[in-house]
């Protein structure tokens, strides 16, 4: 990952399928002056994706592919990659799993926030798990996309305490606001400490 320098902030696509609650907070990060990213590009699976009307706000251009045919939604989304010189993809609550073929194009430079400790609770429903578990912790993690699903090198994470009344709704919400502080951090550690 190159570094960014204080000059031209990195020009940045994030991919969603869903509310966009990381999305905004994304957007609003990229606004700050110390941040070292320009979100240029929101990309959707999913075109009543709540996220969307989030990029329409800010003026964001947005692409919608539906991934019912995998292959040429993601030859569309790497010419739209291309053509905004995207450098850096930033999934932010993107249901879809991406092809080895697509991650290899863009090696590197996809990262993702994932709801559980990682490598705990890979996949789904991570909040429910971990309560059914008995644990004590959960939280978020930020890391690097590779070919296995949730298993890219750890950037940050953030713990979060499971009390005895939690419900997966209640963790989820709690653990959601620890996301929105956390992948700002990640990115900066990424792009600018790394
Ligand atoms: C977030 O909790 C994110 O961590 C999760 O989906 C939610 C999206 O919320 N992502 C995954 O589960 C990816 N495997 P948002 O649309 O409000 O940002």
């Amino acid at each position: 990952m190159k570094k960014f320098l204080g000059l031209e902030k990195v020009k940045t696509a994030v991919f969603i399928s869903g509310t966009g609650s990381n999305l905004k907070s994304l957007i609003k990060f990229s606004h700050k002056k110390s941040s070292p990213i320009k979100i240029q590009l929101v990309i959707s699976n999913n075109k009543k994706a709540k996220g969307l009307n989030i990029s329409k706000k800010y003026k964001i251009k947005n692409k919608v592919y539906s991934f019912d045919q995998k292959k040429s939604a993601e030859k569309k989304i790497l010419d739209d990659l291309n053509k905004n010189q995207i450098y850096l993809v930033c999934l932010a609550g993107f249901m879809k799993i991406l092809s080895k073929n697509f991650i290899k194009k863009f090696k590197g430079k996809i990262i993702n926030i994932h709801p559980s400790l990682l490598p705990k609770y890979k996949g789904l429903n991570t909040h429910k798990r971990a309560i059914n578990n008995g644990d004590k912790f959960s939280g978020c993690t930020v890391h690097f996309i590779n070919s296995k699903v949730d298993s890219g090198k750890i950037i940050l994470q953030k713990k979060v305490k499971i009390v005895k009344k939690d419900t997966s709704e209640v963790l989820a919400k709690r653990i959601l606001k620890q996301e929105h502080y956390l992948y700002p951090l990640a990115i900066k550690k990424v792009l600018i400490n790394l």
